[in-house]
C-alpha cells in the first residue's frame, strides 16, 4: 500500500524512525532467555508460551519446560499428561497439546528440523499467521513482519495516530515499515516498546525513542487520560468466573492433581470444580469434558458402576 503522502517525506521520516528505534534497541533490548539462544525448538516453545501469557510469567516456565522436554523428539515422545502437567499454571492449556503435536510433526515429517518457508510453517498443527511469521523471523532471520498485540498498537499509534486501526491496514503498514534485513531486531524492538513504554493504559511518550515520529504522541501529551480510558476496555481479563473457559481450566487443574494414571468419576469431578454441583449439572459438565476430550486435554472412559447397570464416566488426563 502506498505510504501516506507525500511519499518522499514519509520515506525519509521512516528511515530516521527505523534507525532511531534500532539504535535504541541495541542499547535497551530486554534480556530475555529466548533471545540468547538460536535453538529453534526453544524459540518455538517461547513463542507458543508468549501467545497468551506475559513475559514475566513465561520466563520461569520456559526454563522448566526446556529442562523437562529439551528437544522436539523428547517432547514428541513424552506422555501428553506430563506435558499438560508441566504447562501449569500458564493456562490456555490447549497450547500444550498443540505444541506437542507440532513437535511430533517436526520429528516425524521434517527430520527434526523446523521448516523454513511460511507455507510449510503454516501447515504445522495449529500454527497461524502470527506464529509462522515469528518462527520465520526469529529463527530463520527472514524479513517478514511479526504482528502481535503490542506491535499492532505501536505501529497503529506511530503511523496512524490511533490504536484502533483495521488489521489489514496494520499488515500493510508493518510491511511498509520493515527495515531491509533488520526484521528480527525491528520486531523485537516494537515488542519491547509496546510492552514497556507504549502500553495500552499509560504510554510513556517522553521516554519513547519514537515520540518524535509518532502521530499519537501529541494527543497523549494533551490528554493522558484518553489512553487510560481505552486501556480499561482492552485489558486482558481473567476467565470470567462461571464461563466455560473458567470451568475448563478448573477441570484440567483437577485432573492434573490426580496421581499419575488415575481417573475421577464425573460426579466427583463436578463437586470438585463447583461447590453448588448437583445432578442437574451433569449434562453441562459432560459437554465440557467431551470438549476437553476433543481438544486432547482429557480422556473419558465409560465404566460400569459396581452394583449398578448404569455406565459411569471416568475422566483423566490423556
Ligand atoms: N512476545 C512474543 N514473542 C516475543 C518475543 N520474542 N520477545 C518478547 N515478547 C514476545
Amino acid at each position: 500500500m502506498p505510504p501516506p503522502a507525500p511519499r518522499t517525506v514519509q520515506q525519509k521520516v521512516l528511515r530516521k524512525a527505523q534507525i532511531t528505534l534500532l539504535d535504541w534497541y541495541s542499547q535497551h533490548a530486554r534480556d530475555l532467555p529466548w533471545r540468547r539462544t538460536k535453538d529453534p525448538y526453544a524459540i518455538l516453545v517461547s513463542e507458543v508460551m508468549l501467545q497468551q501469557t506475559q513475559v514475566d510469567r513465561v520466563i520461569p516456565k520456559y526454563d522448566e519446560f526446556l529442562r523437562l522436554f529439551p528437544t522436539f523428539q523428547a517432547l514428541a515422545a513424552a506422555p501428553t499428561a506430563d506435558v499438560i502437567r508441566a504447562w501449569s499454571p500458564l493456562g490456555y492449556n490447549r497450547r500444550a497439546v498443540r505444541l506437542q503435536a507440532i513437535a511430533a510433526q517436526i520429528a516425524e515429517c521434517h527430520g527434526g528440523e523446523l521448516p523454513e518457508d511460511m507455507k510449510t510453517l503454516l501447515s504445522l498443527p495449529g500454527v497461524g499467521e502470527y506464529t509462522a511469521s515469528a518462527l520465520a523471523c526469529f529463527i530463520h532471520g527472514q524479513n517478514v513482519p511479526v504482528i502481535d498485540t503490542n506491535v499492532r498498537r505501536v505501529l497503529s499509534r506511530v503511523f496512524r495516530g490511533t490504536a484502533s486501526v483495521a488489521p489489514m491496514e496494520v499488515r500493510t503498514i508493518a510491511q511498509w515499515a520493515l527495515p531491509l534485513g533488520r526484521g528480527p531486531q525491528w520486531s523485537q524492538a516494537l515488542m519491547d516498546i509496546g510492552a514497556t513504554l507504549c502500553t495500552s493504559q499509560r504510554p510513556v511518550c517522553p521516554q519513547c525513542p519514537l515520540e518524535l515520529y509518532c502521530q499519537a504522541a501529541a494527543t497523549f501529551r494533551k490528554h493522558p487520560a484518553v489512553a487510560e480510558r481505552r486501556a480499561a476496555y482492552g485489558k486482558r481479563q481473567q476467565p470470567f468466573a462461571g464461563s466455560s473457559r473458567f470451568y475448563r481450566g478448573r477441570i484440567v487443574d483437577c485432573l492434573r492433581r490426580l496421581p499419575a494414571g488415575d481417573s475421577i468419576a464425573v460426579t466427583d469431578l463436578g463437586t470438585t470444580v463447583r461447590d453448588d454441583y448437583e445432578e442437574t449439572h451433569s449434562e453441562w459438565l459432560i459437554a465440557l469434558v467431551r470438549g476437553l476430550e476433543t481438544d486432547g486435554l482429557a480422556r473419558v472412559q465409560e465404566t460400569s458402576a459396581t452394583n449398578a447397570s448404569t455406565a459411569v464416566l471416568r475422566i483423566s488426563l490423556p
